[in-house]
């Protein structure tokens, strides 16, 4: 059973080895609370994520140690539980350093300038309700119960300060960041995160998804930018779509993954590759074409997200999709690789719903908190 360090150079949760659940959270931060407030909120967070994160209760008395005449402090359904692999990583979103135009924290001179609401794509379908957030915490974990457990547990240690203002629950990775794991299904039933950026290459990593210390604000390096956004799948649309057409949508073969220029999964993609019909082997509409580093100067994202079933409609349909994740040193490149996909002709089976961004501060030294060089 995995258990990862809360403490670190960087948050866990971003390179760790993606784990099976997710439960994503987003707060904000309630009426009157002041820099104080948020500060303590941060301290008393990380706190508790150190201490889940290793498979204990939320504090030394827990579940069951504490006075019976009171609430217990953990509420217990981890109890006997691993740690699962639980990472809990946390985030800033642009309303915490100004709201309305209100500076209620003294953060605004400290807003990273690309830390705004992303501007709007052709095709967004996006609802306030699943959109945005002050605070965000990605739990992510091997047993859904420990991530659950994780979320609402924070959720309650927030009580007065911020409140939970939309939270997903994801049950199956879409990709992979490290060799060793094999790559996942997504709910189109293709492999997905066969070209993902990778925990071991740490050149790429260093290019595209840390903050630099050259880079803008001082307080990010070490951190990431996330961006979340929820996009359901018209699956029942998509499964009445013929084999040979459903390749050509994402570019790869649907078994093996290989690019449609030919080998295996891992065989690099060729774009200059015609089929027999003359045309590119690898349709230039092709979602995997598209998002491609070659055909966008070179730009890559670590993808993180998660297949989602909420229920299903009023007409019969299961209400699924992808809970995508990214991580990047900056948002320019997610709203770079998102206009190169307007053309994309996936676009037809899936609708963006929900949508945020938040920076991801840098990890915590042992004893300290995440984001305390916001404050410093
Ligand atoms: C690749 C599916 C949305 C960026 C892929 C692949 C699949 C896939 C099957 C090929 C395997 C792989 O390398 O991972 C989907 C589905 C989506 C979705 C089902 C929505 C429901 C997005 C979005 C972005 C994105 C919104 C970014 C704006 C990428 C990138 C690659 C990729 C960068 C790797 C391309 C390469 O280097 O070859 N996706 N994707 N995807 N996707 Fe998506």
């Amino acid at each position: 059973a995995s258990v990862y360090d809360f403490f670190g150079a960087h948050q866990a949760g971003i390179t760790t080895p993606v784990q099976d659940h997710l439960h994503f959270a987003a707060f904000d931060m309630m009426a009157r609370t002041d820099r104080d407030d948020l500060v303590t909120l941060l301290q008393d967070w990380s706190y508790a994520a150190a201490r889940m994160t290793q498979g204990l209760d939320v504090s030394a008395t827990g579940a069951v140690g504490g006075s019976p005449e009171a609430p217990p402090d953990d509420t217990g359904e981890a109890l006997g539980l691993a740690a699962s692999g639980l990472t809990i990583t946390f985030g800033f979103g642009p309303t915490l350093f100004e709201n309305d135009g209100e500076d209620r924290y003294g953060l605004a001179a400290m807003r990273p300038a690309q830390l705004e609401k992303l501007p709007a794509f052709l095709g967004d379908d996006l609802d306030p309700a699943h959109s945005g957030g002050d605070l965000c915490i990605q739990a992510c974990a091997d047993d859904p119960q420990v991530a659950v457990h994780a979320i609402r547990n924070l959720s309650r240690i927030a009580f007065g300060r911020a409140r939970l203002r939309w939270s997903q629950l994801g049950f199956g990775r879409t990709s992979r960041t490290t060799a060793a794991q094999s790559t996942p299904r997504n709910l189109f039933g293709f492999k997905d995160g066969t070209a993902n950026v990778l925990a071991t290459d740490q050149a790429a990593l260093d290019d595209h998804v840390w903050v630099a210390a050259s880079d803008e604000p001082a307080w990010m390096a070490g951190g990431s930018y996330l961006v979340a956004r929820k996009i359901a799948m018209l699956i029942e649309t998509w499964d009445r779509v013929r084999l040979s057409e459903q390749e050509a949508i994402i570019g790869r073969t649907k078994g093996a993954g290989a690019p449609l220029s030919g080998g295996d999964e891992f065989t690099e993609p060729d774009f200059h590759a015609t089929g027999a019909d003359g045309e590119p082997a690898i349709p230039v509409t092709s979602h995997m074409r598209l998002a491609h580093p070659e055909l966008n100067d070179g730009n890559r994202i670590l993808r993180r997200g998660y297949n989602f079933v909420d229920g299903n409609n009023e007409l019969g349909r299961l209400d699924a999709g992808l809970f995508f994740l990214s991580y990047q040193r900056s948002p320019e490149q997610f709203v770079t690789l998102q206009r190169a996909l307007s053309t994309d002709t996936m676009n037809e089976y899936i609708r963006h719903v929900g949508s945020g961004l938040w920076a991801i501060p840098s990890g915590a030294a042992p004893g300290s908190y995440v984001g305390a060089a916001l404050f410093a």
